[in-house]
C-alpha cells in the first residue's frame, strides 16, 4: 500500500522511517536519540521536567553522535510553566544545533509557541482528546500526537482517557477537515511492525514510539527495570496517580501514570486517596526500593506495549526490525 514509503512526516523530517522516539524523561538519553536517527527515525532527548544540566548533557551527547540533523527534544508543559531554562537553552544554541523538532505535552503550549517558531523548530504537540486539538493547532503545531491510554508513562486518567485505535482515526478525520497540512502521528501500545502499519492505516503519517525503545541497550532505564519488562505481558501494567504520589511528583489533574503494576503499586492502588493524606512509610519503602534497584516497589515505565517486548536489542536493529515488518504488514 506504500503508506510508509509514501509517509509525509518522514519527508517533512528527512527521514527513512516514519518514525520518532518518544522524548521520555531519564530514558531518552543523547546516545538513545542518535541511535534513532541513525537509523532513520526523528530522535527526541527526553527533557521532561527541564532539568538544565541533564538536558544540556544529553543533547549535546546527541547531536556529537550524529550528523543527520534528526534530533529533536521535548519537554512537560506545565512544568515549563515553573521553570523554563532548559527550554531557553536548547533555543538559544546556534542554528546549526537547534533541534529539528520541539514537543511539548501536557499542558498548554501555547505560551511558547512563538518562541519556539522563531528559532526554526518544528513544534510537536502531544495530545489525549480530540477536544485539545483546536489549542495544538492554534499554537501551530506542525505535528499532532494522538497519544492513547496504553501508552507507559504520563497521559489522562481513566476517566478522561482515549484508546489509540478510536484516537487516531478521529483526529485524522478532525486535521484532514480543519488543517490538512497538519501531520499527525499515533502513540500509545505500538511496539512492532503491526502497531505502525496499522497507525498508517488509521490515518497517522506514523508512530511515536516510547516503551518499546525504552527496552533497548541505548536507553538510560535502570537495567533492572528493562529485565522485569522483558518478563512481564501486557496485563501486567496500571494507570493511577500512586508513583506520582511516591516520587513527589505534582502532577495536575487529569493526569496519571502507567506503570508495571508491581507490589507497592497493588498494596496502594485502591487507597490512592489514603496515600496521599499520608505518604510517609510507603515513600520511605518506595525510596529505599530504588536506592536498591528493587522493581517490586520501585517503578518501571512501561505501558501496554511490555507484553510485545521480548528482547533488548540495539535501536537500530529494533528500528530496522519495525520498519521491515511494517512494509511486509503491507504498510
Ligand atoms: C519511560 C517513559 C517516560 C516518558 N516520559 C515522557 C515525557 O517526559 N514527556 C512526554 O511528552 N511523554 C513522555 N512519555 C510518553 C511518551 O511521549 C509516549 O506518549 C508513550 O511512550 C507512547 O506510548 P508507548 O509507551 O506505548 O509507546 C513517557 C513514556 C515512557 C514509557
Amino acid at each position: 500500500m506504500n503508506l510508509l514509503q509514501n509517509s509525509r512526516f518522514s519527508a517533512r523530517f528527512g527521514l527513512s522511517t516514519p518514525i520518532a522516539l518518544a522524548p521520555m524523561a531519564l530514558a531518552s538519553g543523547g546516545a538513545l536519540a542518535a541511535a534513532c536517527a541513525r537509523a532513520g527515525a526523528l530522535g527526541l532527548v527526553g527533557g521532561g521536567y527541564g532539568d538544565l544540566a541533564w538536558t544540556q548533557r544529553e543533547y549535546t551527547l546527541a547531536l556529537q553522535a550524529q550528523d543527520t540533523g534528526r534530533i529533536g527534544c521535548g519537554f512537560i508543559t506545565w512544568k515549563l510553566d515553573e521553570d523554563a531554562s532548559a527550554l531557553d537553552w536548547v533555543l538559544g544554541l546556534p542554528p546549526e544545533q537547534r533541534p529539528r523538532a520541539l514537543m511539548l505535552s501536557f499542558g498548554d503550549p501555547r505560551p511558547y509557541a512563538a518562541r519556539i517558531a522563531a528559532s526554526g523548530a518544528a513544534l510537536i504537540c502531544q495530545v489525549q482528546r480530540l477536544e485539545q486539538v483546536p489549542q495544538a493547532l492554534e499554537a501551530g503545531a506542525a505535528v499532532v500526537v494522538a497519544q492513547g491510554a496504553e501508552a507507559g508513562g504520563h497521559g489522562m486518567n481513566a476517566l478522561n482517557g482515549r484508546a489509540t485505535f478510536t484516537l487516531v482515526p478521529e483526529i485524522a478525520d478532525h486535521l484532514a477537515a480543519q488543517s490538512p497540512d497538519t501531520l499527525l502521528l499515533a502513540a500509545g501500545g505500538i511496539a512492532d511492525g503491526r502497531g505502525l502499519a496499522a497507525a498508517c492505516l488509521l490515518g497517522a503519517d506514523g508512530a511515536l514510539i516510547g516503551s518499546r525503545l525504552w527496552a533497548t541497550q541505548e536507553s538510560l532505564a535502570p537495567q533492572g527495570a528493562k529485565e522485569m519488562a522483558v518478563h512481564t505481558d501486557g496485563d501486567g501494567t496500571a494507570r493511577t496517580a500512586v508513583f506520582d504520589i511516591l516520587r513527589r511528583k505534582n502532577w495536575p489533574a487529569p493526569y496519571d501514570f502507567r506503570a508495571l503494576r508491581n507490589a507497592l503499586h497493588r498494596q496502594w492502588e485502591e487507597r490512592v486517596d489514603a496515600l496521599r493524606a499520608d505518604p510517609a512509610a510507603a515513600r520511605a519503602t518506595y525510596d529505599a526500593a530504588v536506592a536498591a534497584g528493587d522493581f517490586s516497589a520501585a517503578h518501571a515505565t512501561v505501558g501496554e506495549a511490555v507484553g510485545l517486548v521480548h528482547d533488548l536489542p540495539t535501536a537500530g536493529a529494533l528500528i530496522a526490525r519495525i520498519d521491515a515488518q511494517a512494509r511486509r504488514a503491507g504498510g
